[in-house]
Formats: C-alpha cells, structure tokens, sequence
C-alpha cells in the first residue's frame, strides 16, 4: 500500500515538473488589464472594440457557441443598445427551428440565439477559453502568477497573439507557425492579427498590441461576465465577516469580563 502511494506520489510530481517545464519555455506577457485586482472593472468601450475584432477576424474560424448574443447587450459587458444587439445578431445564420422548416434551412439570428460554433473544426471555440488556459502560471504550475501578478488567461491570448516568430513548417499537411507563447512552439492557427485590421469607429489605435488587448479583454468577459457582480459580493461578504468578528469580540468581552475581574481580584 505504502509502496503504492509513493510511486503514486512520485509519478504525480513527475508530471507536476514536467509541466512546469514545458511552461518555463514559453513566454507570457503581463499585461495591465482593467479588471484586475479586487476593484477592477470591464472597460465597456475595450470591450465593445474586441467584439468588433472578434467578429470581424476570429469568427472566420472560432465560435462562440455558449454566449447568448443577447448578453452583449447586459450591463457590464459591452452595453451594446437594444437595436444594436439586434442588429448584430441578424448577420450570423443560424438552422431555422421553426414549424414547417426543411432540415438544411437557415434564418438570420435573433439575440436570444447564442454565437455561431466555429466554421473551422481545428478552431477551439473560444467562449471559455480565457478560464481554460493558464490557470495555474507561475512557478512549478501553482497559480502564483496568477495570484500575485494577475497573468492569466487574457494575457496568454495577448500572448499568442503577439507571440509569431514568423517561421513556419509543413508537417503531415498542415502548415504551424511559430509561436512563442503556445506550449510546444508550433501553433497552427496562422497570425490573425498583424495590426490594423479592423477600423474603430472611435478612432481608437488599431495596431498589433491594442488589437490584441481588446480582443483578449473581450474573450476574458465572454469566460467570465459576471466578474464584477462576484466581485462585489465578495466585498460585501468581507465587510459583513469584518462586522461580525468585531460583535463576537465585544461579545466575548462582555460575557467574560465578571469572571476575569473576580479571578484577577481573588489574585490580590
Ligand atoms: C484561419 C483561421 C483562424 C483565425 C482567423 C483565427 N484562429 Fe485562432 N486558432 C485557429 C486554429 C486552427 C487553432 C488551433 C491551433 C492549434 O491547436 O495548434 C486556433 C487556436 C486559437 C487559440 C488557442 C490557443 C490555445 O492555447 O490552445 C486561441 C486563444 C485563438 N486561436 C485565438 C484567436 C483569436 C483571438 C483570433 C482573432 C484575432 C483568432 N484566433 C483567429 C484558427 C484561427
């Protein structure tokens, strides 16, 4: 049994280290996102600047099949105007459920559907895949780097994205390109964005490393859109624990304070 678990044990740190090495090869930048750290809130206009990124670049290839297109219209997100939401959702066909629809049919989306799936089988979708990577940066895999430096999911996307060395190899008919942010150093997703590649309608700067922001800070709100509400629950919970232990220490105090004198006076 005891001989059992420590090969257990040690095939487990194996792996641990094997791990932590892979990652130290590659390379993740940190990035200042909005909403880091306890008071940090989504930037609605990132947030609208990578949805246009997204749609108009990534959708090419990657879905978002479990974010309903409603909810970039919630707040918090990026607050898109009903009529805008609607609007948006009609350019994505979607299969046709209605009564009397021929299977194969397709109708214009309305907001209540969700994004397209990915239209390239080899694109992961990408509604979750923020919370997916990196969760555990940081030396040996712990999560450090996500704990104390706030590198996660969207700066692995920043990454991977900034990340192309511009080499590329041909192997068994697919093309991969060199990445310095992608485990393994060969990715085969080619470079999406080499700077501007969409027009912001605000005029916001649209080279390589703001696109990349803004898409990244995009895909961290579709993983996580209820971010700041669980955020702020968490402060309310904090203050409310705060209060409490401040009542309990009183109570205490008071409860004990007869005896404790009648202990300190029978001393004397
Ligand atoms: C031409 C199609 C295509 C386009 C356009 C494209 N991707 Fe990809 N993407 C892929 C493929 C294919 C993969 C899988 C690569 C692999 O596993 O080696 C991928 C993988 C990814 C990954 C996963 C990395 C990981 O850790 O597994 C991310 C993140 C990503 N793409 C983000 C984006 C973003 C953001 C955009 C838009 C700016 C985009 N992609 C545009 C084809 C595309």
């Amino acid at each position: 049994m005891i001989r059992k678990l420590t090969v257990t044990a040690l095939t487990t740190l194996a792996l641990a280290t094997g791990g932590a090495l892979a990652s130290e090869e590659i390379h993740t930048e940190d990035v200042a996102f909005s909403f880091e750290g306890p008071f940090g809130k989504y930037d609605r206009l990132q947030l609208q600047r990578g949805l246009q990124v997204y749609t108009e670049v990534c959708a090419a290839c990657h879905g978002l099949k479990y974010v309903p297109i409603r909810t970039i219209g919630d707040p918090g997100g990026p607050e898109l105007p009903a009529d805008q939401v609607r609007a948006y959702a009609k350019q994505f066909e979607v299969p046709d459920d209605s009564d009397g629809a021929e299977p194969g049919d397709t109708r214009p989306a309305k907001p209540s559907d969700h994004f397209p799936p990915s239209a390239d089988p080899k694109a992961p979708d990408l509604s979750l895949m923020a919370k997916a990577r990196k969760g555990f940066e940081g030396p040996k895999g712990t999560g450090l780097n996500q704990l104390l430096r706030g590198i996660g999911g969207p700066e692995h996307i920043f990454s991977i994205m900034e990340g192309f060395t511009g080499e590329e190899k041909e192997e068994a008919g697919t093309t991969f390109y060199e990445n310095t942010a992608f485990p393994g150093g060969w990715i085969a997703m080619p470079p999406p964005l080499s700077g501007e590649d969409v027009e912001f309608a605000d005029g916001s700067p649209n080279d390589l490393r703001s696109e990349a922001e803004d898409v990244a800070a995009f895909l961290m709100w579709t993983a996580e859109p209820k971010m700041m509400a669980r955020k702020r629950s968490g402060f309310v919970a904090v203050i409310m624990l705060a209060i409490l232990a401040s009542l309990l220490y009183l109570t205490n105090k008071t409860l004990w304070a007869p005896i404790k004198h009648k202990a300190k006076s029978e001393d004397e």
